[in-house]
C-alpha cells in the first residue's frame, strides 16, 4: 500500500521521469526524444515522441528470446468436446508472422485499414497481431453487430481488406458472418479483398475476383518471405475501435503503439498482481476494447499466458466456465457483473460444486457491479480467498483506469477503489466547477494525461475535443458520474449522458433512434434506460406514431427488425411504448428526465411539468407505459 501511494505521488508530480522508467523495459528500436506532450485544449496528446518500436516484438519476440516454449495463447472451443489449442510464444510468433506474410501478399501495406469481423478463434488473434506487424490499422468489429453497422464502420474506416469467417459458433447457435459481410460489402467501395476463414464448413458464396480462402492463402510459401516487424513511429495509429456516444455515429476511437502498449502492459501487471507462468482468462470478446486489451496486448506484452474462449457462459451448462477454469488451471478470471449476474440467476449454487484451486485473482469490468453480485463473485466463485478487482475504464482510456491492485489497495463491493498511478481523477459539479470535499458526488473528469489515452476519433479530430475536452476545459470529460468516499474511494455511478450499458454493450440512444425512426408510420422516438435485474440496463422505446392500437404488435415487429438491421440484436429494445407525442420543453428538446422516471416506475416523483411545451403529454405517457408493462 505504501509503495501504491509513492508511485500514485511519483507519477502525479513527475509523470515524464515516472513513465520513462516504466517504458524503459521495453524493446525500442531507438528512444523517445519527448515523453509526454498534452494540451487538453486542442486535445493534441503524445506520449515516447520520436520513439520507434513495434508492439509485436515487445508482445511476441522478446518473450521468444526467454520463454519460447512457454504457453502464450490457449484456445477453449464453444464445444467443450472439441480439441483445445495451444500456442507457445515460439508457436504465436510463427503464425502471427505467417499471418503478416499473407496480408502483404495481399496487399495491405503501412498505413492501410483492415475490418475484423471474425468470431472468437485463434486467427483473430493472428490477425490482430499481424496487423500490428505490418503496420495496418486493426478495425475490429464485434460480431453481434449487424450488416448495415459493420458497413457504417468500414466505409469511415475505409477498409482494404476484411478478414471474416463463414460462420461463428455461438453454443448452439450459428452466425452466418461471411453472409453479413457480402451484405455490407454492397455499401462499401473500398474493400479490395475478403480473406474468409472456414470455421464450420457450412457451405457459402464465394465472389471469385474478391474472396480469398485462408486456408488456401495460408498455404502459399511467400507468406514466410516478407515477415519483419515495420517500423513504427511512438504515434502511429494502432487500431481503431467504433464506440458509442451520446449524439450522432459511432466514433472511431484511435489508439496510437507506444503509448498504448506501456499502458495496457503496465495496468495488467499491477491492477492484477500479475505473477510470472500465470494463465489469465478474460471473457471479453475481441470485438470490445476489453478483448484488445486485457486478452491480446497487455497479457502477451507481460509474456503471460492468455485463454480465449469461443462460445458462450452457459453452453452446454451453466458450469462451463467453472470447468473451463479447472481445465486449464486458471490464476486470473477477468469477467462482466452482466455474465455474472444470470449466471445467478441461471443457478446460484453451481461454482459451489467447484473448487477452482488455482484461482487468486478476479476481475470486474464494463459496468457497476451490485454488492450482491460483487458477494457471490467472492465467495461462490472465489471461496473468499481470491482478491477482487472492479476495474473502471472506457474504449478511449485504452486500459484500466481506477480499480484496486489485486489484494494491495482496499476493496470494497460497488466501489472500483482508488486511481492507478498516473491517474487524476477530479469530481465536478453542476456549475463546472471542482468539488474540493473528498466525500462528493458529481461528474467525473480526468485532468492529467496518461499513457493510453485515445489520440483522436478516426479523421474527425474535432469530434475528439468537441465530445471529451469541452465540457470542462482543461479536463478529459468521461460521461460518467461518481461517488468519491471519504476515503478516497470511487463509485462509479453510471453515465451521466445518452449513452446506454445494456449487457456491457454500449450503446447511443441517437443510434437507436435513428433506426427506429426509419419506419414509414414513425414520426418521433426516444429512447432511454431504466435498470434491469440482469443486464445491468434495459431499453425503453418510447415511440410516436399515428397507427392505431389494434395494429400495435405488428409495428413493433417491424420496429424490432430495424434496430436489428441497423445495428444488431444486442440493441433490441426491451419495452416498446406507442405515444401520441414527446414531453418537450419550449424550445424543442426532448425531456429525457421524464422518461426515465416513468420507465423507472416512478411517475409519482416527476415534479414540475410547467416548463413543458405540452404538459398533458405526461399523463398519457405514462398510461401508455403502464399498459405497455402490465
Ligand atoms: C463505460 C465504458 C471498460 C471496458 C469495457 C467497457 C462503464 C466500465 C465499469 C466499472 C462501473 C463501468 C462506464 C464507462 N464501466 N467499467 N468497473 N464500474 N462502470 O468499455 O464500452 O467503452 O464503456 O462502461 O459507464 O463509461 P466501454
Amino acid at each position: 500500500m505504501e509503495e501504491y501511494r509513492v508511485a500514485w505521488q511519483q507519477a502525479a508530480t513527475n509523470p515524464e521521469d515516472f513513465w520513462a522508467s516504466v517504458a524503459s523495459h521495453f524493446q525500442w528500436m531507438r528512444p523517445w526524444e519527448k515523453v509526454l506532450d498534452a494540451d487538453f485544449n486542442t486535445a493534441k496528446i503524445s506520449w515516447f515522441a520520436g520513439a520507434r518500436l513495434n508492439i509485436t516484438e515487445n508482445a511476441l519476440d522478446r518473450h521468444v528470446k526467454t520463454q519460447a516454449q512457454a504457453p502464450a495463447l490457449i484456445w477453449e472451443p464453444n464445444d467443450p468436446a472439441d480439441q483445445v489449442k495451444v500456442f507457445s510464444y515460439a508457436d504465436l510468433l510463427a503464425h502471427v508472422e505467417r499471418t503478416a506474410g499473407m496480408l502483404r501478399r495481399l496487399g495491405i501495406k503501412k498505413g492501410d485499414t483492415v475490418g475484423i469481423y471474425l468470431p472468437m478463434v485463434p486467427e483473430l488473434v493472428f490477425s490482430v497481431l499481424a496487423c500490428a506487424r505490418i503496420g495496418a490499422i486493426h478495425s475490429v468489429v464485434f460480431g453481434g453487430f449487424s450488416a448495415q453497422a459493420l458497413a457504417d464502420r468500414l466505409n469511415d474506416a475505409a477498409c482494404k481488406l476484411v478478414i471474416t469467417a463463414d460462420e461463428g459458433l455461438r453454443g448452439p447457435k450459428k452466425i452466418p458472418l461471411k453472409s453479413i459481410v457480402d451484405e455490407a460489402l454492397i455499401q462499401v467501395p473500398s474493400v479490395e479483398t475478403v480473406l474468409m476463414l472456414t470455421r464450420t464448413g457450412t457451405e457459402v458464396s464465394v465472389q471469385a475476383n474478391r474472396d480469398e480462402l485462408w486456408e488456401e492463402a495460408w498455404k502459399h510459401p511467400d507468406n514466410t518471405k516478407n515477415t519483419a516487424a515495420e517500423v513504427m513511429d511512438a504515434e502511429d495509429p494502432l487500431f481503431i475501435l467504433y464506440t458509442s456516444g451520446s449524439t450522432g455515429k459511432p466514433k472511431g476511437v484511435v489508439h496510437t503503439t507506444a503509448g498504448y502498449m506501456v499502458w495496457t502492459a503496465y495496468t495488467f501487471v499491477n491492477a492484477f498482481q500479475y505473477r510470472p507462468g500465470e494463465l489469465h482468462f478474460c471473457t471479453a470478446d475481441i470485438g470490445w476494447i476489453t478483448g484488445h486489451s486485457y486478452l491480446v496486448y497487455g497479457p502477451l506484452l507481460a509474456g503471460a499466458c492468455s485463454l480465449m474462449y469461443e462460445g458462450l457462459p452457459n453452453w452446454p451448462t451453466e458450469n462451463r466456465w467453472w470447468e473451463t477454469i479447472e481445465k486449464h488451471g486458471v490464476n486470473i478470471f477477468y469477467t462482466a457483473p452482466t455474465a455474472l449476474r444470470s449466471l445467478m440467476a441461471e443457478n446460484k449454487q453451481a461454482p459451489m460444486a467447484y473448487n477452482m484451486p488455482s484461482l487468486r485473482v478476479l476481475g470486474s469490468v464494463g459496468e457497476p457491479i451490485n454488492a450482491e453480485a460483487w458477494h457471490w463473485f467472492k465467495q461462490a466463485v472465489g471461496k473468499g480467498r481470491c482478491a477482487l478487482t472492479d476495474t473502471w475504464w472506457q474504449t478511449e482510456t485504452g486500459g484500466i483506469m481506477i480499480a484496486s491492485l489485486a489484494g494491495i489497495t482496499p476493496e470494497q463491493p460497488t466501489y472500483a477503489g482508488l486511481p492507478m498511478p498516473g491517474i487524476v481523477p477530479v469530481l465536478m459539479d453542476a456549475h463546472g466547477i471542482e468539488i474540493q470535499e473528498t466525500q462528493a458526488e458529481g461528474n467525473l473528469c480526468l485532468v492529467q494525461a496518461w499513457p493510453g489515452m485515445m489520440r483522436t476519433v478516426y479523421r474527425d479530430h474535432d469530434r475528439m475535443r468537441t465530445t471529451y475536452f469541452t465540457a470542462y476545459p482543461g479536463a478529459y470529460f468521461t460521461g460518467d458520474g461518481c461517488l468519491r468516499s471519504a476515503q478516497g474511494m470511487h463509485r462509479i455511478t453510471g453515465r451521466v449522458d445518452d449513452v446506454l450499458n445494456v449487457s456491457g454493450h454500449r450503446l447511443g440512444t441517437a443510434e437507436l433512434e435513428n433506426a427506429i425512426n426509419h419506419h414509414p408510420n414513425v414520426s418521433e422516438s426516444a429512447v432511454v434506460g431504466y435498470p434491469h435485474p440482469i443486464k445491468g440496463q434495459g431499453i425503453c422505446a418510447y415511440v410516436v406514431t399515428d397507427q392505431r392500437i389494434e395494429a400495435q404488435a405488428e409495428l413493433q415487429d417491424q420496429l424490432i427488425k430495424l434496430v436489428i438491421q441497423h445495428i444488431g440484436p444486442i440493441a433490441k429494445p426491451d419495452i416498446w411504448v406507442l405515444i401520441p407525442g414527446l414531453p418537450k420543453t419550449r424550445s424543442g428538446k426532448i425531456m429525457r428526465r421524464i422518461l426515465r422516471k416513468i420507465a423507472e416506475h416512478q411517475s409519482d416523483s416527476i415534479g414540475d411539468v410547467s416548463t413543458l411545451l405540452n404538459p398533458e403529454i405526461v399523463p398519457a405517457i405514462d398510461k401508455a407505459f403502464k399498459r405497455a408493462t402490465r
